[in-house]
Parts: C-alpha cells; structure tokens; sequence
C-alpha cells in the first residue's frame, strides 16, 4: 500500500517544486549570461555595443559572442522544453485524479524522474558548465578554434588541445597536440552529434555510412572515436598474396548492411540495381584482368608497359587517385610497383575488396591536402574520378597538391579524363600549365559531345 500512495501524491509536489527550481535555473541562467558579458566589459564600450549585437563584429577581442550565445540559447531552450513536459505532465495528472484510482509503480516514478527531468537537466547543467569566457588579458584573448560551437561533450573533448603530462614540450616540440576536425563539420552538427553519441568503450553503430556522409560534405578530418567498430560476423582469413591479388574475395568479410547489394556477384556490371554507377568492369575480374595489358583500338588507352618503359626501373612508389578496385595496383605489384589506391566506399565496398586483394587502400575525399610529403612520388595515375563534373578551381587546387607530391622526374598518368568537347581547352590548360615534359598525349571521342584525353606527363626538375 504504501509504495502506491507514496508516488501518488508526491509527484505532483515534486513536480512543482521542480518548475519553481527550473523557473530559479532560468532566471540564473539569464543573470549569469548577462554578468557575462558585463565583466567581458561589452557595456564599457558604449560607442561598440550595437555592432556586437548587429554581427558587426563577431569576436570581440577574441572572445566568439555569437558562440557564447549560441550556447545560452540552447540551455535555455532546453530548459523550456522541460518546464513544458513537467507541465504538461501536471495538467495530466490533475485531470486523472478522481478519474481513476491508478497507481503509479515506483518504477514508472522512477522512469518518469530520471528520463524527463534529471537526463535533459544533466545536459543543460553540462552544456553551463562548458561556456568557457576566455581570460581576456590586453586584448589578446586565445580561445582554442571551434570549442564553442559544439555541445556533444565528446566532441568538445576530442578537439581540446591535449597538453603534455609533465608540461614539457612533446616529441614534437610542442607543448599541446591539437586533434583536427574539418570546418564543415560546424554546419553538420546534428550529424556529427549524432556519429558522435556512443559509450566510451562499447560498440559503435554500424554507422561507416554516417562517417562517410560527413566527410564528403566537408567534415573532414571526422573525429576518432572511442568506441569498438563492428566487423563481420563470419570474418575468414584473407587469401595468400599468390591467389589474393586476381581473385574475388570471400563476401564474408565485408559488413554489406549499407549496400544495395549483399555480396559480391551482386556488384556485376550486368545488374542496373548494384548501387554503383562509376567505374566499369569493377568486381568482374576477367574484364578487370583486361585493363592496362592489352592493346585496344582507343588512342587513348595507354599500356602499362609502355608507361613503364619511359622510366625503366625508376618508378616503384605511386599514387592511384580514381575509383576502383586496386587492379591498376595489382597490375604495378607484378612490376614491383607499390601504388595506394584512393577509394571511398561510394555504394560498394571498394576499401575492403583492394585491401582484401592485399594492396593499400587510401580512404580519402577530395577534400584534403594528400597525406604524403612534397617530392616523394615516382608517378601519380588518376582516372575515373576527377571528370568534367569538376570546378575548374577545385580542380586547380588538387593539380597543384599533385605536383607537389610528385618528384622531380616523375609522372603524371593522366588515364581517360573526359568531358565535353566544348571544355577540353580550359581542360587541356589546366594539365598544360605545369609546363610537364609530354611523354603521351592523346585525345580521342567518347561519344558526339564528348571526349576522353590521356596524358602522361613528366615533372621537370626545379632547383630553386
Ligand atoms: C494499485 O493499488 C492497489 C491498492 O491500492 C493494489 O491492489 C494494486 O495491486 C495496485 N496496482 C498496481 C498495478 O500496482
Ligand atoms: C599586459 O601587458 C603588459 C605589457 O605588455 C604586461 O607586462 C602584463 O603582464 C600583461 N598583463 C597580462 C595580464 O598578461
Ligand atoms: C600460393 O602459395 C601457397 C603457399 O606458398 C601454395 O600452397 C599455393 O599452392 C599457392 N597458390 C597458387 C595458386 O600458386
Ligand atoms: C600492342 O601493339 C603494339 C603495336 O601495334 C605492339 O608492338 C605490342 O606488342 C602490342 N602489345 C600487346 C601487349 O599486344
Ligand atoms: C620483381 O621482383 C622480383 C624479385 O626481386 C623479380 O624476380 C622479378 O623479376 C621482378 N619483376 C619485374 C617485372 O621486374
């Protein structure tokens, strides 16, 4: 008896002292935000206060206003929304209570009190606690990039510069690590949050699809995280390296859930509902065992063969940017070339299938800078990938971070770039401004408005 009448009456009271205590919090909050910018000194400067508020200017001596009150807003919005549950829920309570004798069970109490009022006001409480005002010391205030703009404590977590333990300068000589994330991850945020809310030691959700959304659309570098990534089920060993490289791997080993097909056969070029639509003759690898080997009558398919003799023995290290399954790798692997393909699952598994062939897959957007230092590559060969889609100045940005990877001497394997006839000039220019050495140049139709160029190309030396 007395665990039903105990919750019976008291949660009505509870209720209402928590609405007299959120009602306290939000007038605290208000306060306290205001003292905020009071001791920031805004309202010293008369003459400057409409342009902080008018977004004249965001950062008032290093301090992020529009941040700050961004985070305000949300605490507050947050405790609105729960005053407005606890409400609503008192309304309710009132209107049942002659109606019927029902019980609350001191689990539903429980239940009750720990998801709707202690969760949200937890993350309020955090989400305070987390307004950091810099220190703002002749006007110089560092506040660490982009903090502010996030809530998700492990995300806040992940981008605070980490110092050393022992407060001396680290292996780099520096004294704070900072992990990067791409600024285009501040206009995704509900899908960052979203990537970014697991248990710090559980299992991640099957969510690589989630990952790879975000870094396309700019938010690139993702975080790491702090959670065990799922692998498949029946995961096999993978093949010998005698088999592995010309062989269709065993579909157990990759995690299919986010596919439109479930293995490999699925993925043939003879099914319109494989979910890919790039590269041809990918995952069929008869058609795939073709490429780069035997002559064709297109002027504009160079043989691996003959690329290689323009170098003989000089080219071992090089960067396959395009999408595909690792055959041009496999192909340089039996010159004793080592190539690392790019590769982004885009509707296939194209990671697993080159590393399961046993090369090195680069799972890297468009996005960034290439991860290799300047003058290191003996040859960079792209194809399928960068296409007349591309913008002109994008596409001047990534020619110029290739020229700077590739060594003096080495070569640029331009391999069917296509676009339409009327843009193969300001195509061509873009290829021809680095002033390359021409090996091979060749330009040929793919259909009537279209046409595919190959070049290759080599980098002069540059002593400066
Ligand atoms: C509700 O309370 C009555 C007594 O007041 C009790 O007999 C009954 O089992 C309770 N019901 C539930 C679902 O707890
Ligand atoms: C402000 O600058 C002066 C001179 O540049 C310096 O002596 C003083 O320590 C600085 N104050 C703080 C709080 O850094
Ligand atoms: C691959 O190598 C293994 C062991 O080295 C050997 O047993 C196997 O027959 C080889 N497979 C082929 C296709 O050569
Ligand atoms: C391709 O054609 C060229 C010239 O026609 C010939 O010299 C070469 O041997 C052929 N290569 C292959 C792999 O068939
Ligand atoms: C690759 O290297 C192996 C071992 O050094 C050698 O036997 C083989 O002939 C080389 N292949 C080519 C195509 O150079």
């Amino acid at each position: 008896m007395k665990t039903s009448c105990f919750p019976k009456y008291r949660l009505g009271r509870v209720l209402g002292l928590l609405q007299i205590v959120l009602g306290a919090l939000v007038i605290i909050v208000s306060v306290s935000s205001l003292y905020r910018f009071y001791s920031a000194g805004f309202f010293m400067h008369n003459g400057d206060i409409c342009k902080q508020f008018y977004g004249v200017k965001d950062i008032y001596e290093g301090f992020d206003v529009m941040a700050l009150s961004a985070r305000v807003d949300q605490v507050l919005e947050k405790m609105l929304s729960l005053q407005e549950t606890l409400e609503s829920t008192v309304e309710q309570l009132e209107k049942n209570k002659d109606l019927a004798k029902t019980n609350i069970s001191m689990l539903d109490y429980k239940n009750f009190i720990q998801q709707q009022v202690i969760q949200p006001l937890y993350t309020a409480h955090i989400t305070l606690r987390q307004i950091r005002v810099p220190r703002i010391e002749n006007g110089t205030t560092k506040e660490d990039p982009l903090i502010n703009d996030f809530v998700t404590e492990e995300i806040r977590k992940y981008i605070t510069p980490k110092e050393t333990r022992v407060g001396k300068k680290n292996i780099y000589g520096i004294e704070k690590i900072y992990n990067t994330i791409g600024h285009g991850c501040v206009s995704m945020k509900k899908e960052l949050e979203e990537y970014m809310d697991y248990d710090i030691g559980s299992f991640c959700k099957d969510d690589w699809n989630i990952a790879q959304n975000l870094m396309i659309k700019g938010c690139d570098p993702l975080p790491r995280r702090r959670c065990l990534t799922r692998a498949s089920k029946l995961f096999q060993k993978p093949y010998p390296i005698n088999e592995s490289l010309w062989k269709i791997p065993d579909g157990r080993n990759v995690r299919w859930s986010h596919y439109s097909c479930r293995n490999f056969d699925c993925l043939s070029s003879k099914n319109p509902k494989r979910g890919y639509s790039k590269c041809t003759g990918c995952f069929e690898i008869e058609k795939e065992k073709l490429k780069w080997v035997i002559n064709t009558t297109i002027l504009t398919d160079f043989l691996i063969e003959d690329v290689l003799r323009v170098k003989p023995g000089e080219i071992r290290v090089g960067l396959d940017f395009g999408i595909g399954t690792g055959t041009f790798a496999a192909r340089m692997r039996e010159h004793n070339v080592t190539i690392v393909s790019t590769a982004l699952n885009l509707g296939a598994p194209f990671n697993e299938m080159i590393a399961l062939r046993g090369l090195i897959p680069l799972y890297v957007t468009l996005n960034q800078r290439l991860p290799f230092f300047d003058n290191t590559m003996d040859l960079i060969h792209t194809t399928g990938f960068m296409d007349g889609w591309i913008d002109l100045q994008l596409m001047d940005f990534i020619l110029f971070d290739w020229d700077r990877v590739l060594r003096p001497g080495g070569l640029l394997w331009v391999d069917r770039f296509f676009c339409s006839r009327k843009d193969l000039d300001d195509y061509m220019y873009m290829f021809l401004q680095f002033r390359y050495k021409k090996h091979k140049w060749a330009i040929s139709s793919k259909s009537k408005d279209e046409v595919f160029l190959s070049a290759l190309l080599e980098k002069p030396p540059r002593s400066l």
